[in-house]
């Protein structure tokens, strides 16, 4: 289930195309998810079956599929605690590569692959670059029980920090949305988030939810996709 901006697929694919240069034989690779993440692991799927040895962590079931689709050799944090690269898109890149991800309904699994990686990543098309975050629904995940009492506290924690905006439950086919971990996400339509920092801290503190899609601090570099070329972006 996702949540998302059309954006390029030229675009992307010419992100991953560049992110695929990155890749070194031995690496130990986070997966990431989406659009963007699936363009770089069919291309570094045909690497591999040309004799490329690496490994993948997949940040979600839909992209361990594919990868294994790719005949991309899969392993887990518990096996390879410290990976070495992860290749994620992102739903927002704004100054300093702070991200909004999480569109894809995969923030947590990102979110943990990424933190236990050397370096992450981000491959994304142009759209995806902002000057303040917070226009793409910040994705929150938590967990089922006492969703109102959750989204409630949400409400009133962030209104501290002068933020509003409809806080919707994502759906799928009619239905609650529900992660890999089994979570639901609340989407939050602050609009404009201009000190995200303390707004992850006051997420963090909030009983009930597990993760957030303010990825802050984690990103190395991005690479843009554009009509004829990438531009490379550093925090
Ligand atoms: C998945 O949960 C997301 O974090 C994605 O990485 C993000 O939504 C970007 O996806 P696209 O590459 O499909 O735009």
């Amino acid at each position: 289930m996702s949540n998302k901006q059309p954006g390029n697929e030229a675009q992307r694919i010419r992100a991953a195309e560049a992110a695929l240069a990155e890749v070194t034989p031995g690496m130990k690779l986070g997966l990431g998810t989406g659009r963007t993440a699936e363009a770089f692991i069919r291309v570094l799927g045909d690497r591999v079956r040309s004799g490329l040895d690496i490994v993948g962590v997949p940040t979600s079931e839909r992209t361990a599929r594919l990868a294994e689709s790719e005949a991309i050799p899969l392993t887990t944090l518990d096996l390879e605690p410290i990976l070495d690269l992860t290749v994620d898109g992102a739903d927002e890149i704004g100054p300093g590569l702070t991200l909004v991800k999480g569109g894809g309904g995969a923030l947590l699994r990102e979110k943990m692959v990424a933190a236990a990686s050397r370096r992450m990543l981000v491959a994304a098309d142009e759209s995806k670059l902002v000057d303040v975050i917070g226009t793409f629904p910040l994705p929150i995940e938590v967990v089922p029980f006492g969703l109102a009492a959750t989204k409630k506290a949400i409400e009133e924690r962030a209104g501290r920090l002068g933020l509003s905006g409809l806080i919707s439950l994502r759906l799928e086919d009619g239905h609650a949305f529900l992660t890999d971990g089994g979570h639901h996400i609340l989407d939050a339509s602050f609009g404009r988030i201009p000190d995200p920092a303390a707004l992850a801290v006051v997420l963090n503190s909030i009983p009930g939810v597990v993760e957030h899609g303010l990825f802050l601090g984690l990103a190395s570099a991005a690479v843009i996709g554009r009509d004829d070329s990438v531009e490379w972006l550093f925090p």
